[in-house]
């Protein structure tokens, strides 16, 4: 007889006891990490127009929002500033009195059961909407580096307990480590955007952040969306030079990167979900065209399936919400 001519795989998926026995995969919430966009100003909490459900908060309502997310039981944020003035070298993203600065003390002293991370970049705080110092019409990387190390430093006295640089010179692992160890910091992490694509996925960002370039785009500096082996010798100095966490961004047209980062390196592998895959979902569900609730979990299960260990993500707080029910 044919009895045994083929495997009986449904076996396994007979019930929902018997699914949640063979999972391999699991959400949680100590993996998630939610980004927030601080404003300078008061009583402002203006809806990114592009990003349904994300705010851009003023200082006197981002102790609330964020004893609402500890309620919901996410303990990371990722935060994001939005400054009144820019100038030519970004200089609101390394002083003392920045918008960040202010949010990270306020925050460690109001909502100390977080996990601050601090977005160490100069493109929300330069007039030209760049990473860097422009010379020549391009961003000039070592001159860059220095703000970059300025602001990772100030991020840190203001509390932050990671800094995540995501401005993509060269070198900025090394130079950051450097600089936080000669200033006392030898125990804040760095959190690298080591992998990071010049991506058209950015786009409802840079309307949150206000971080549009004003000239030109980001591929002498952001990666060509073609390359692999590149991620990996991005991945490699980063890891050589002190990284304590690798990034890759966006996530989901880049699964194959975070696989790939995940066997190569034995460092926490971090996916962000990014904002054009936020607005993709929103846009779809509120037409009625997707199931939201179900999608959002699929995504975020594959992430971790392609070796995610943990998510920055715009949805943090829906899925904390779902996975309480
Ligand atoms: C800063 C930065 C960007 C994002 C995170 N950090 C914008 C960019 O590189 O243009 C994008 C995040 C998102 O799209 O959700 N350099």
């Amino acid at each position: 007889m044919c009895e045994h001519a083929f495997k009986r795989h449904r076996r396994l998926r007979a019930s929902n006891n018997m699914r949640a026995l063979v999972r391999e995969t699991q959400l949680s919430k100590d993996d998630l990490i939610y980004p927030i966009f601080v404003v300078e100003g008061s009583t402002v909490k203006n809806e990114v127009s592009s990003m349904p459900g994300v705010f851009q908060v003023s200082l006197d309502y981002l102790t609330e929002e964020m004893k609402e997310l500890v309620r919901l039981g996410i303990r990371s944020v990722i935060l994001f500033g939005v400054p009144q003035e820019k100038d030519e070298v970004g200089s609101q993203a390394y002083e003392s009195t920045g918008i960040v600065q202010q949010a990270l003390r306020q925050l460690k002293h109001e909502v100390p059961e977080l996990t601050l991370i601090a977005d160490t970049c100069l493109c929300e705080y330069t007039s030209h909407g760049h990473c860097g110092v422009i010379h020549d019409n391009d961003v000039e990387n070592d001159a860059s580096l220095d703000l970059l190390v300025q602001t990772a430093i100030s991020q840190a006295e203001a509390g932050a307990d990671i800094i995540a640089p995501s401005n993509m010179m060269d070198g900025f692992v090394k130079a950051i480590r450097t600089g936080l160890d000669e200033a006392g910091f030898i125990n804040i992490p760095i959190m690298s955007y080591a992998v990071k694509y010049a991506s058209a996925f950015y786009g409802p960002f840079r309307d949150a952040a206000g971080s549009t370039p004003q000239f030109g785009d980001r591929k002498t500096y952001q990666m060509d969306p073609a390359n692999r082996r590149e991620a990996l010798r991005e991945a490699n100095s980063d890891v050589e030079e002190g990284a304590d966490f690798l990034i890759v961004k966006p996530a989901l047209s880049y699964l194959d990167i975070v696989r790939e980062v995940k066997d190569q390196f034995n460092v926490p592998v971090v996916a962000y979900n990014v904002s054009g895959e936020y607005a993709m979902v929103k846009a779809a569900a509120a037409n009625g065209w997707i199931d939201e609730k179900q999608l959002v979990l699929e995504k975020l299960t594959s992430m971790k399936r392609a070796g995610a260990d943990i998510i920055i993500t715009y949805f943090a707080k829906d899925v904390a919400q779902w996975l309480n029910e």
